[in-house]
């Protein structure tokens, strides 16, 4: 990456290099040997490895090689993928921890800008630290304007999604040849560079879309101010924001920072794992996000609350999760590992209250007061009970996001802007290791076995072909109904 020494480098770039080290994953001794006897007769001695905390893992690398079995397990349920040193959750205990430190504890004495500073560098920064890597933050906001011009070339009703996606991948272009992922300061820089900017690319999806004017970033505003200034000002006007909602913002941003081995989190060390640019390899985090069972669940809350219009349509409503008709799930509810509330959830809940009591305004009080019922109504039923589905992080965002006047649309994207620290330092956290693999899980093939090939001239001719016909200049619009 081109060498421009700012503050923040003079200062720490020796004294930071040696913390940096310790947010390296060094592979614990096996604590214990399991023993695996297969069908076939041979029996195999696995490491078994114990972390800090957490269940102990079975390590199972070299059971192909030396026994000719794989192991399956679609969606992952049973299969530990990395060795990390970032996040901790205990599912049963509803137990979140950023590097050691309780989520509820940051949310209450931290900053967003002081977690991301934790993730990159392991440890919490002091005054100094603190007060200049936000001024490096502040002034990494920017973009290269040709980026803007991206904005213009998409259709004006686009997903703000779909746009992260494109002009994320898009950054790919413009930082590609002068770093080395091989190298830690370039990586540190990448994540500095990544996270700095996510607000600035999401504020203008917003933008364009409404045809606002695009508005820099301004060195006056604190991180978490200048996104709410992006977005929210206008040339014309003075700018001023309530503490109130700037502090809700911030612990929104530090609710969703990490969350371990998710599926975008996941998605983001796949495709790094084949060195692709790291810009890339966030735009492929950003797609898995953006779905309804991950980060597009905010979204679906409130059009699922929206849906549901009063109490009267509760019992219904829940009678329609449980049924599994059309794959209809109670937005907000369940997670892979939580078994118990969302530590999050209880968090967002009561930041809920605070920024009603601010707003004041009814329809938003109107939807809470429907969430709660129907949170309480889940927790008493037995289909709920049964599975242990607790309200997860998503619940009660989409309220929140709504009373500080974010559109619904953008609901998933003020996700990504978050959860890009934890993308990227997951990345690093790759990245940094020895051995570097990558990744490639195998299937369970149930396909034809092997099979004569006829020429097609032999073949049989179908009675209705399978091919659909699509009208005339159907490539220039979306799907049609055939
Ligand atoms: N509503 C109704 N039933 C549910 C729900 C729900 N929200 N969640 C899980 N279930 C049921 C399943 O149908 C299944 O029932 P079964 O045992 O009778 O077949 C059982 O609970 C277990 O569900 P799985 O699908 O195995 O759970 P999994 O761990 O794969 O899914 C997930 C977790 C995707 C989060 C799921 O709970 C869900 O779809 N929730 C709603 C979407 C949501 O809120 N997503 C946000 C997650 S948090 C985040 O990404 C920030």
């Amino acid at each position: 990456m081109s060498q421009s020494p700012n503050k923040w480098h003079q200062e720490t770039i020796e004294s930071q290099k040696s913390k940096m080290e310790k947010t390296v994953p060094i592979s614990p001794l096996p604590s214990d040997i399991a023993t695996l006897t297969l069908p076939n007769g041979k029996t195999i001695q696995l490491p078994v490895y114990k972390g800090t905390k957490g269940p102990p893992m079975i390590d199972i690398t070299q059971l192909q090689s030396k026994t000719g079995y794989f192991t399956l397990d679609p969606g992952f349920s049973s299969t530990g993928a990395c060795i990390s040193t970032m996040t901790y959750i205990d599912g049963d205990k509803g137990e979140l921890l950023y590097r050691g430190y309780p989520i509820e504890t940051l949310a209450k004495y931290s900053s967003y800008i002081e977690v991301c500073y934790l993730f990159i560098y392991g440890h919490l920064p002091s005054q100094k630290e603190l007060s200049l890597f936000e001024e490096t933050m502040v002034s990494e906001m920017m973009i290269n304007e040709k980026l803007i011009e991206f904005y213009k070339g998409f259709a004006t009703d686009s997903h703000p999604m779909a746009i992260m996606v494109g002009v994320v991948g898009a950054l790919s272009a413009f930082m590609h040849k002068d770093f080395d992922v091989n190298d830690p300061r370039d990586r540190e820089q990448i994540a500095i560079k990544l996270v700095a900017k996510m607000p600035t690319l999401a504020a203008y999806a917003y933008r364009t879309a409404l045809g606002l004017p695009i508005i820099y970033p301004n060195k006056k505003y604190s991180f978490i101010e200048n996104f709410l200034y992006m977005m929210f000002s206008t040339p014309m006007n003075d700018f001023n924001v309530d503490k109130v909602i700037v502090k809700a913002l911030d612990t929104i941003f530090m609710l969703h920072a990490d969350h371990e081995q998710n599926a975008s989190t996941s998605t983001v060390r796949i495709a790094g794992s084949s060195l692709a640019n790291p810009f890339a390899c966030i735009a492929a985090g950003i797609t898995a996000l953006w779905g309804p069972y991950h980060g597009g669940a905010n979204e679906a809350v409130l059009n699922m609350l929206k849906e549901i219009g009063n109490k009267e349509n509760i019992p219904k409503y829940l009678q329609k999760a449980k049924s599994k008709d059309n794959c209809f799930r109670l937005m907000g509810f369940g997670h892979r590992v939580y078994k118990n509330y969302d530590p999050r959830a209880k968090v967002m809940q009561e930041m809920c209250y605070s920024v009603l009591e601010k707003t004041q305004r009814a329809n938003d009080i109107l939807e809470s007061q429907l969430a709660i019922l129907l949170e309480q109504a889940a927790l008493k039923d037995d289909y709920f009970i049964q599975r242990k589905l607790y309200p997860n992080v998503d619940f009660y965002t989409g309220i929140v996001y709504e009373a500080l006047s974010i559109p619904t649309s953008m609901f998933t994207v003020m996700f990504a802007v978050q959860r890009s620290i934890g993308w990227i330092c997951q990345w690093m956290e790759m990245m940094s290791e020895k051995v570097q693999r990558i990744s490639r899980p195998r299937q369970l093939y149930v396909g034809e076995d092997q099979r004569e090939y006829i020429p097609i001239q032999d073949r049989k001719e179908e009675e209705k072909s399978r091919v659909c016909k699509l009208p005339m200049h159907s490539s220039l619009f979306g799907l049609v109904k055939v």
